[in-house]
């Protein structure tokens, strides 16, 4: 069967990432979080105080982004892939508010969002991935034989996110998530470059009273319908 890529594009917390994933692991392809790079290069920044109140020291990063290398790996006993910085295992910390609170500032930096996306579209050259993010249809990989645009209302998404930090034992308050949720939407759709929106042969999908089940079921459906064309 022709491989092929896999483009998943939404907004944050609408479950991209499990659907992806879940559907790389039945169809045997590679899953990519791209949001997991602009985290990883957020945790960068302030693990190297480059993020001091709010503020990027913008000619540092822009100097060290080369040095900057994003990786992933199968963790052998979840599964997972774990997100990796420069080779060390990032994937807790970049999940914390404190990450989630300054990536989209970061994320709108044109010479990060030039390397990353220079890392991603080596790492779909072979095809067989499935890439989630905001730019994936649109800028990474306008040819994708399928796109995706998930969307979900912003009390539904927080509501997700809140469960997840719970269920990892981490602290977190659902007021602070909606707000964070909120204004990653306004930064995402109104950034100037690559800014989050639906690519024209992109399909909808409003998984808000959907079970993570009847996605799966609906996902593997429109892949099969491509794959067997
Ligand atoms: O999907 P996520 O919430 O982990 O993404 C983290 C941030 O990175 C989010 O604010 C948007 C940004 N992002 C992006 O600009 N482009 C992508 N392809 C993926 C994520």
């Amino acid at each position: 069967m022709k491989k092929i890529v896999i483009a998943i594009d939404g907004f944050s917390s609408c479950g991209k990432s499990t659907m992806a994933k879940d559907l790389a692991k039945k169809i045997g392809y590679i899953y990519i979080d791209s949001g997991a790079m602009y985290r990883a290069v957020t945790l960068y920044s302030i693990e190297n105080k480059l993020i001091n109140n709010e503020q990027i020291n913008i000619t540092e990063l822009k100097q060290r982004i080369k040095d900057i290398h994003i990786s992933f790996l199968i963790d052998p006993t979840t599964q997972q892939p774990n997100t990796r910085l420069n080779g060390i295992n990032v994937e807790n910390k970049i999940r914390s508010m404190d990450v989630s609170s300054k990536v989209s500032p970061i994320s709108t930096l044109d010479f990060v969002r030039e390397a990353m996306v220079k890392q991603q579209q080596a790492m779909g050259k072979a095809k067989g991935i499935v890439m989630d993010g905001r730019d994936i249809g649109t800028t990474v990989f306008p040819d994708a034989e399928l796109k995706i645009y998930v969307t979900a209302s912003a009390e539904i998404r927080a509501q997700r996110r809140y469960d997840e930090l719970k269920n990892k034992g981490l602290n977190a308050s659902f007021e602070e998530i909606i707000k964070n949720v909120r204004e990653r939407d306004f930064i995402d759709q109104n950034r100037e470059i690559s800014p989050l929106r639906k690519a024209d042969d992109a399909i909808l999908l409003d998984n808000s009273k959907m079970t993570i089940q009847q996605q799966q079921v609906w996902l593997i459906e429109q892949f099969n319908k491509v794959t067997k064309e």
